[in-house]
């Protein structure tokens, strides 16, 4: 498995591959990789013949005071492990290398609509950050598919929508949620908790489960809902930053007969901002 920082080696490798005839699947990620990250780049290679997996601390999506500075850097360990899970080649490029002229007068891709609300309105700017790397990633790479996980599902619809939207030739494919035994979702900011915090942790899935259940029950009244999930989670000790009833496909509010509804939920413990969401089908 090689590793290339720069966007000239990416193409010249990528361009033999093309020639051969072989599909590109492509695995962005911001490093520190875990199970949930390594299922991505499986699930790739079963649907592609080579795998590209970006490794990318993205400056454009992070706002003042989180914590860019502090996010894991652990390219050696991530190396290990993408060798391991059949990943073909890593693209590891310095900011630089990805924002030669800076911040500030880079262009952006906006995603409007599913971009608001929930992490969009938390984290203003986030998802334009967000969109316009991938958009990068996907015109440096030019993969036939995308992987991304289903543990970021807003992230999931703008990238769905920025797609369809400006015709991007990519095929974005969603993978299932990757979780710890007592249900937490993996995730590179869990190494941020304390060991008390990590116990509380699970309460956020577990707040999810709940919920549903109720869904299950036949109740919709969503509002009462979301305020009872935002208790319980207060109550075991987490900050709610929001838990919201959502239709699946909008990411608007839902509504008692929609089909697939999505529980979307954000949590601070102690400094750390844990997200997690369930879809419930009715
Ligand atoms: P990062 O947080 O590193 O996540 C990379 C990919 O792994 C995303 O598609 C994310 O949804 C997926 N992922 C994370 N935890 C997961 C889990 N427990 N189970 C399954 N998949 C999981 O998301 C980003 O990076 C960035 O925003 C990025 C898309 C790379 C753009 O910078």
């Amino acid at each position: 498995m090689r590793t290339v920082h720069s966007l000239k080696e990416l193409r010249t490798i990528l361009r033999g591959y093309r020639q051969q005839g072989k599909t590109i699947g492509l695995v962005p990620t911001m490093g520190n990789l875990h199970e949930g990250h390594i299922s991505l780049v499986r699930k790739a290679s079963e649907a592609a013949d080579i795998v590209v997996t970006s490794i990318f601390v993205n400056p454009m999506q992070f706002g003042a005071g989180e914590d860019l500075d502090t996010y894991p850097r652990t390219l050696a360990d991530d190396q290990e492990k993408l060798e391991a899970a059949g990943n073909t080649l890593v693209f590891a490029p310095t900011v630089d290398e990805i924002y030669p002229e800076g911040l500030a007068s880079q262009t952006q891709v906006v995603v409007p609509d599913v971009s608001d609300g929930h992490c969009g309105a938390s984290r203003p700017g986030h998802f334009e950050g967000v969109a316009t790397v991938v958009t990068m990633l996907f015109n440096m790479v030019q993969p036939d598919l995308a992987v991304f996980g289903e543990k970021d599902f807003q992230q999931l619809a703008v990238i769905r929508k920025m797609t369809r939207d400006l015709m991007m030739p990519v095929e974005v494919i969603g993978a299932p949620t990757v979780r710890e035994d007592d249900g937490l979702a993996k995730s590179s900011r869990n190494g941020y908790l304390s060991d008390k915090e990590r116990q509380i942790a699970p309460a956020v899935y577990q707040t999810l489960q709940a919920t549903a259940r109720k869904l299950s029950d036949g109740r919709a009244d969503f509002e009462a809902l979301e305020q009872e999930a935002e208790a319980s989670l207060t109550q075991a000790g987490l900050r709610p930053d929001y838990f919201n009833i959502v239709n699946s496909l909008t990411l608007k509010p839902a509504k008692p007969d929609d089909n697939d509804i999505t529980l979307l939920v954000a949590a601070f413990l102690g400094t750390t901002r844990l997200i997690d969401n369930l879809t419930v089908s009715r």
